[in-house]
Parts: structure tokens; C-alpha cells; sequence
């Protein structure tokens, strides 16, 4: 058996900032996983856009989502200055357009919204937007232009999030987490590989694959789910970038996004899809994709396409990721972070700190609180036990 102050499962994006952040306190961590930085951070495209990504019903995440975007360029900074490697943090805003007349008038009530939330938005003529970004197709009828919106290249950031976790000196354990180990009721560590590590608290970062590991009462477990998204890359030549920023794009109702890199090449993004932990590339999904992106950016067609892949977001019931003392001693949640994982990173482990600091959630994080959920089981008890009194249930 092996001691730390703190384990934290799953190497992910918000694994390695929340290690990283716990190391830098002064806390001996270890960081348990299987295959590092390969699942959804890996897959993501890096988009920073709590505007761009807000949906009607999700106000409170919204504002963490700002919050957190606000803190980024900070974030970054230190971040390069600890692993010497840059991350590729670009904030040129983010454009969403519309393809046809029926798609502008979504984005027109979409902006309403947006303009009632006090996000800094604005429409963006036909010409204006062809004025930013010359490839958009003739047709683009407008859009939303979102200032704030960034982008940072996700896979340059795993590897400088591993470079800082390696020197902060968080030790890190190549194997998979087969079981929590309890002791008396509460988290006391993990079983990795017939390894026991022990520790007073546990940080469950494993993304979607946080509800599979056993050893947890059912009503500890996270609802969270795997949610398939497909997404390409393709290969510009890095003088002739066909943009200059993410285009985001609503074409004849179907949503795509393409984010472009500094070596001219673009990420095209994601389907949205309920097929458990099912990662196949499918034909369907490249052709629609392809066919959404380039409706808007014509000149997508002359790229090469060097990568599809399937990712696996970890989906919450709500959205909203849970980050926060689990209903188990020991045990502190960090997953569920659906579209906003590496958005929400720094945010998350400075929420994650806090807990293993002082035993509670900021009131920032409101928002993240597992036990939103407990009390969700606690009415649907509660209402299941009056049907049932009333004969209503029948
Ligand atoms: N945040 C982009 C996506 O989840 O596809």
C-alpha cells in the first residue's frame, strides 16, 4: 500500500489541472489512469465559448461558464511559465452564422437571449461577416459575432498540463482503477492494477467512465453518461488559412463548428449522439459534417482530411458538471462536464481545492453541487411514496 495526500482519477484535462493544482499546494498526489489524456480532452476542439455554447435553461452554468473564460488567459500564462510549452490560447472571438433565412431568424431570437443575459454579443451583417472571414460563402445570411468566445489548442494544452504535473512532482500511476477501497463508510482510496493507494481524499475525474468504477453505494455514483461526439481534422497549409477564427454555423437547422489552428489546419465538429460508449466513425456522420461545414466555407472541399475520431463526453442530467463533496467521506466529484470540459478546467480545480482546503463549495460553484441531484431523489421519493398513499400512481 502506497499513501498520498491525495489521489485524483482519471488524467483527462480536469485530472491534470486539478493534480496539477493540488501538487502546487504543497500535497503529495498521485494521478491514476489507464491510458493518460486520451479520451474526450483529446478529441475536444478546444472551443473557450460560454456565449457561443449557452442554451436556453442553463443561466447558471452560463455564468460559470463566464467566469471561467474570464480567468483563461491568467490560467494559460502561469500554465506556460510552469511547463515551458505553450498552449495555443487564441481569442480572435467567435463568429455563428446562419446558412439560409429560416437558420437567421433562429440566431435572431438566439441573440435576444443572449442580449437578456447580458452577454456581449452583437449581430453581424452578411457583408461584415464576409468582411472577417473572406472564404464564408456568398450565401451566409449574418450572424452573431461573440467577442469572448476563445479557443485553445487542446492537445498542446494536455501536453503542457503533463510537463507542469511531472514537474510540480505528482506521482503517476500508468493503470486502471478497478474499485474505490472504504473503510468505516467513507472513501479511504483506490484499487488500481490489485495496487491499493490510499489516501483522506479521493478527486473522481474520470470523465464519463466515472459512474464505472466500483466499490461506491448506489447513491454515490455519478449520473454521469457517455454523449458520442464525431469530429474531424483537416490539414491547410499554414500562409493560406482559410480563417482566421472559430466559425460556428447553423445550416438549414443542422449545428457544425470549425475552429481553426495556427498551422492552417481545421478542427470540424461534433455530432451529438446517445450511443453509450460506442466510439466508431461512421459515414453518415463525416458526410454531414462535411456537408454542414462546407455550406458555409466552400473552400473547406480542397483540404485534406487527416483525422475522424469519435470522443466521448462525460453527460450530466442537467448539463452542468458536478464538482463537489460527494454524498461518501473522502470522495470529491469533478466530471460531468458535457461540452465545457477544458473550459471549466482551472475553474473546476480551484473549486476542487477549495473543497479539499476548507470541507465546502465556493458559492460560485453553486451551480456544480452534487447534491442538486441527491435532493432531485430525495422528491421523486418523496412524490413516488404520495402517488402511492393517494392511489394516484396506479
Ligand atoms: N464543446 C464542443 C462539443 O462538445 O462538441
Amino acid at each position: 500500500m502506497t499513501s498520498y495526500d491525495a489521489v485524483v482519477v482519471g488524467s483527462g484535462v480536469i485530472g491534470l489541472t486539478t493534480a496539477w493544482r493540488l501538487a502546487g499546494s504543497g500535497r503529495e498526489v498521485a494521478l491514476v489512469d489507464a491510458h493518460p489524456a486520451a479520451g474526450a480532452s483529446y478529441a475536444a476542439a478546444g472551443m473557450l465559448a460560454p456565449v457561443t455554447e449557452a442554451a436556453w435553461g442553463e443561466e447558471e452554468l452560463a455564468e460559470l461558464n463566464l467566469r471561467s473564460v474570464a480567468g483563461w488567459p491568467a490560467f494559460a500564462h502561469e500554465l506556460e511559465a510552469a511547463s515551458g510549452c505553450a498552449v495555443g490560447l487564441r481569442n480572435e472571438g467567435t463568429l455563428l452564422v446562419a446558412a439560409d433565412g429560416s437558420d437567421r431568424a433562429y440566431l435572431e431570437e438566439l441573440l435576444d437571449y443572449q442580449s437578456s443575459l447580458g452577454f456581449e454579443s452583437s449581430w453581424c451583417p452578411a457583408g461584415a461577416c464576409r468582411e472577417l472571414e473572406p472564404f464564408l460563402a456568398p450565401g451566409v445570411r449574418g450572424g452573431i459575432f461573440a467577442k469572448g468566445d476563445a479557443q485553445v489548442d487542446n492537445r498542446r494544452l494536455l501536453g503542457s498540463l503533463a510537463e507542469a504535473v511531472r514537474r510540480s512532482g505528482v506521482t503517476l500511476v500508468a493503470a486502471a482503477v478497478d474499485a474505490f477501497s472504504t473503510v468505516a463508510g467513507h472513501v479511504a482510496g483506490v484499487w488500481a492494477s490489485g495496487r491499493e493507494l490510499e489516501a483522506p481524499t479521493v478527486v473522481l475525474a474520470a470523465g464519463w467512465a466515472s459512474s464505472e468504477i466500483a466499490g461506491l453505494p448506489p447513491g454515490a455514483v455519478p449520473p454521469v453518461r457517455p454523449v458520442k461526439g464525431q469530429i474531424l481534422r483537416l490539414r491547410g497549409a499554414p500562409r493560406e488559412p482559410v480563417l482566421t477564427r472559430t466559425i460556428r454555423a447553423l445550416a438549414q437547422g443542422s449545428s457544425v463548428y470549425l475552429v481553426p489552428r495556427g498551422d492552417g489546419s481545421v478542427v470540424v465538429g461534433a455530432t451529438t449522439e446517445e450511443r453509450g460508449d460506442d466510439v466508431s466513425v461512421t459515414a453518415g456522420a463525416l458526410y454531414t459534417l462535411l456537408r454542414d461545414a462546407a455550406r458555409v466555407v466552400p473552400a473547406l472541399h480542397e483540404l485534406e482530411l487527416v483525422e475522424a475520431r469519435a470522443g466521448l463526453r462525460p453527460g450530466s442530467p442537467d448539463n452542468a458538471p458536478l464538482v463537489g463533496p460527494a454524498s461518501i467521506d473522502g470522495l470529491v466529484l469533478a466530471t460531468g462536464h458535457y461540452r465545457n470540459g477544458i473550459l471549466l478546467a482551472p475553474t473546476t480545480a480551484e473549486a476542487v481545492l477549495a473543497v479539499v482546503d476548507h470541507g465546502t463549495l465556493p458559492g460560485w460553484a453553486h451551480a456544480c453541487d452534487p447534491g442538486r441531484f441527491a435532493a432531485r431523489r430525495a422528491d421523486e421519493v418523496a412524490a413516488a411514496r404520495y402517488l402511492a398513499t393517494t392511489g394516484d400512481g396506479s
